[in-house]
């Protein structure tokens, strides 16, 4: 299984920290932020990773980790030209998948729990999280443990279970993006994707544990700093 973290976007929701560098890159506590995500991937086995960037400060990346060699990882780069979506910045990846399995993580998702990868054969599989506000995200419903829909951004969430923004897919994930079309927010959205896979019975779930947090707000991006600076002073003791 390869790995891929998407790191796109504009970052307009952390204006104007964002005005001169890419939020990815912004500091969670102690480490710029897609250092998280990308040792997640790392964590559960995965040491082949494409990093998917916008246009501004694409160069960063490649400088902050380069090859990966310090990482023990071999790090590959491409560049998204607009913030066209989730699902857009994942058909980039498409050649570097070379028919492997995808374990997909969003640069600016920090994860406490550590996932094991090498299980997953075919379908999706996404991680929910119960949460105080769900309606910032995508909102699964669940019938006798199986999800039924997700919803992106509901007015009114009928659940509290976050979709968080890791993902394993099998190599049809490309065939379903070229399908869609954009949401309203002019975007191709993730969440259309795994309802495809809901529509053929293949999408399986799992809950995540520990904490769990986007960056991409500003109140979000305080509180994954939090989060990180206190278990390390539990770790400290
Ligand atoms: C994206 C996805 C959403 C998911 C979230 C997790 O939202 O569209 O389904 O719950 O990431 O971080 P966005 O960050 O684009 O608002």
């Amino acid at each position: 299984m390869k790995g891929v973290v998407l790191a796109g976007g504009n970052g307009t929701r952390l204006l104007p920290m964002t005005k001169v560098t890419n939020k990815h890159l912004l500091p969670v506590y102690d480490q710029p932020m897609i250092m998280y995500p990308l040792k997640t991937l790392m964590a559960g086995g995965i040491d082949d990773i494409m990093i998917v960037s916008g246009k501004g400060h694409a160069g960063h990346f490649l400088e902050l980790l380069g090859s990966g060699h310090d990482l023990g990882v071999r790090l590959s780069y491409a560049v998204q030209e607009k913030a066209g979506g989730i699902a857009e910045a994942l058909a980039l990846t498409e050649d570097f998948a070379d028919d492997a399995s995808l374990a997909v993580i969003l640069g600016d998702n920090i994860f406490e729990d550590t996932f094991d990868f090498s299980t997953f054969t075919t379908g999706a599989r996404i991680y929910l999280k119960s949460v105080k506000d769900a309606a910032r995200f995508g909102v699964a419903t669940l019938l006798d443990d199986k999800v039924t829909e997700i919803i992106e951004k509901p007015a009114q969430p009928k659940t509290d279970l976050a979709v968080t923004g890791l993902y394993l897919y099998d190599h049809t994930v490309f065939d379903k993006v070229r399908t869609l079309t954009p949401s309203d927010r002019g975007e191709l959205e993730i969440t259309d994707v795994n309802n495809l896979y809901i529509k053929e019975q293949s999408l399986a779930a799992g809950m995540v544990a520990g904490f769990w947090s986007d960056a991409g707000t500003i109140e979000s991006l305080y509180t994954a700093s939090t989060l990180v600076r206190d278990k390390h002073a539990s770790h400290r003791g």
